[in-house]
């Protein structure tokens, strides 16, 4: 076996494409679609995004200190592409994309009604990092499409058509390979339908 060797780049793929939602009061909220974004500590639940500085979105967040992590899923994935290519300096892309801003349950900032899930958070830390700025953010709520539960009120995420980004492309997540733990479980129960409990049992 060969290997090329390349300079140092971003090359860790997949990674979700995510519409994240932005607002100040009395003002039009907005839309970023971001793929620098990841879980980062269970407990508390936070994650983190990573944004230019030059994005219209960049100060709306550094000023309130608040945004919301909308999943996407397949019948938004032009839209997820859309607002990572045009700016709220220019639009409003809520209005462009025909979305519709869901009122928050902790924070000021709306989410977007049309996403699977939506995840309030609040900004706790900045850090410079060169191209990107790292938005450390605590998450305060999270807001799940009824639908996506089943007759147990278990979440069923699979159901939601999540879309992944991988070197440029967008994918809709597809065969189920296996459940948090199968490699060492006894039996597979991987004939079940994919289900989640409200809080997981597969804490990382
Ligand atoms: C798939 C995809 C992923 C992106 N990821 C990021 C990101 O992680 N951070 C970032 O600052 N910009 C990212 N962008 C670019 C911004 O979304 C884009 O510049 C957008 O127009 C900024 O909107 P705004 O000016 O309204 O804030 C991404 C764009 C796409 C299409």
């Amino acid at each position: 076996m060969s290997k090329e060797v390349w300079q140092p780049g971003n090359m860790l793929y997949p990674i979700p494409a995510v519409m994240v939602s932005c607002g100040k009061t009395g003002e039009k909220p907005n839309i970023i679609t971001v793929a620098w974004a990841g879980n980062i500590s269970s407990s508390p639940a936070m994650l983190s995004i990573s944004v230019r500085k030059e994005r219209y979105s960049y100060d709306i967040i550094k000023k309130t200190g608040e945004f919301v992590v909308n999943l996407t899923s397949k019948k938004l994935a032009r839209a997820t592409d859309w607002c990572g290519v045009r700016s709220g300096r220019d639009y409003d892309k809520f209005k462009e994309m025909n979305l519709t801003p869901l009122e928050s349950q902790k924070i000021s900032a709306p989410g977007i009604a049309e996403a699977p899930v939506n995840i309030e958070c609040k900004v706790k830390q900045i850090v410079e990092l060169g191209s990107h700025d790292l938005f450390i953010a605590e998450v305060m709520c999270v807001t799940v499409d009824d639908r996506l539960l089943d007759d147990k009120g278990r979440l069923d995420l699979g159901k939601a058509q999540l879309v992944a980004y991988s070197h440029g492309e967008y994918f809709m997540l597809g065969e189920k390979l296996g459940k948090f733990g199968y490699s060492v479980a006894k039996k597979t129960s991987d004939k079940k339908a994919p289900t989640h409990k409200k809080r997981s049992k597969g804490k990382k």
